[in-house]
């Protein structure tokens, strides 16, 4: 069976493809092979995609587990992807100041220390001109699911929440992201919304008729740039350079 075409996997393709349409076009059209470090970059399905389009990819990630399933997932696929153990504290040391031109940040800033010294540690290691990629979580759509679930007091609470981290993790609102990125030397060059009904729609649904998945993925990049639904996606995708 296709990769794409697994039951299990359906909902995460709707989760990540107007992230990966964002970096496609720098991705497909590079030249030349890109020196890509993915911070925090988990178990490797964006890395190892990333990495079949030809690019050098090195993950930095604290997790010995998530390295190992990495690269197990590398060795399925047959490409190369560079699994490193460290955190963004570590990363300097790790990959070396200027050594990328793209940098992936995807549900990291939300865990990893200081929001504002992470950024300024990922410009160090983007060479001029390079590229973020930065997904993190959204505060509006936490608060959405808490009220949704009956949890009245505490969306209420988290209405109000500015920097400090919660049980999953901080949560950001895009005037944040913007001002954190800007402090760090950024130019924010696309931004979206991400799983605007992704995380709605009961996973059984996707499996009722052939298709709905593919649907689904079409409604969340039509409404990923309309403001009057960015506000409500789980993350928001910024995409700055150097
Ligand atoms: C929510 S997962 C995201 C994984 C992947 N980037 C993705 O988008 O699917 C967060 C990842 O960040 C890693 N992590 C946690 N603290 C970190 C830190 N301080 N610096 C870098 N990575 C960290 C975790 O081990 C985990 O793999």
């Amino acid at each position: 069976m296709a990769e794409a075409e697994r039951p299990g996997e359906r909902r995460g393709n709707a989760r990540t493809a107007v992230v990966w349409d964002a970096l496609q076009p720098l991705l497909e059209h590079a030249g030349s092979p890109l020196d890509v470090v993915d911070i925090g970059g988990g178990t490797g399905g964006f890395a190892v995609k990333v990495a079949r389009l030809g690019h050098r990819v090195t993950v930095v990630d604290p997790s010995p587990d998530a390295l190992a399933a990495l690269a197990r997932r590398a060795q399925e696929v047959g490409v190369d992807v560079d699994g490193r153990q460290g955190d963004v504290s570590s990363l300097v040391d790790v990959v070396g100041l200027d050594s990328a031109d793209l940098v992936l940040c995807h549900g990291v800033l939300e865990v990893a220390g200081d929001p504002a010294t992470a950024l300024a540690t990922l410009r160090d290691v983007l060479r001029d001109g390079g590229t973020l990629s930065l997904l993190a979580a959204q505060r509006t759509a936490v608060v959405i699911a808490r009220a949704m679930a009956g949890q009245f007091a505490e969306a209420r609470e988290l209405l109000d929440e500015t920097g400090q981290i919660g049980r999953t993790g901080r949560r950001f609102s895009r005037d944040e992201l913007d001002a954190l990125l800007a402090a760090a030397g950024f130019t924010v060059t696309v931004a979206h919304g991400v799983r605007v009904f992704a995380d709605l729609v009961p996973g059984a649904l996707l499996d009722l008729e052939p298709g709905m998945t593919a649907a689904l993925v079409e409604l969340e990049r039509a409404v990923a740039e309309r403001p009057e639904f960015t506000g409500l996606a789980t993350q928001l995708h910024l995409v700055a350079v150097k």
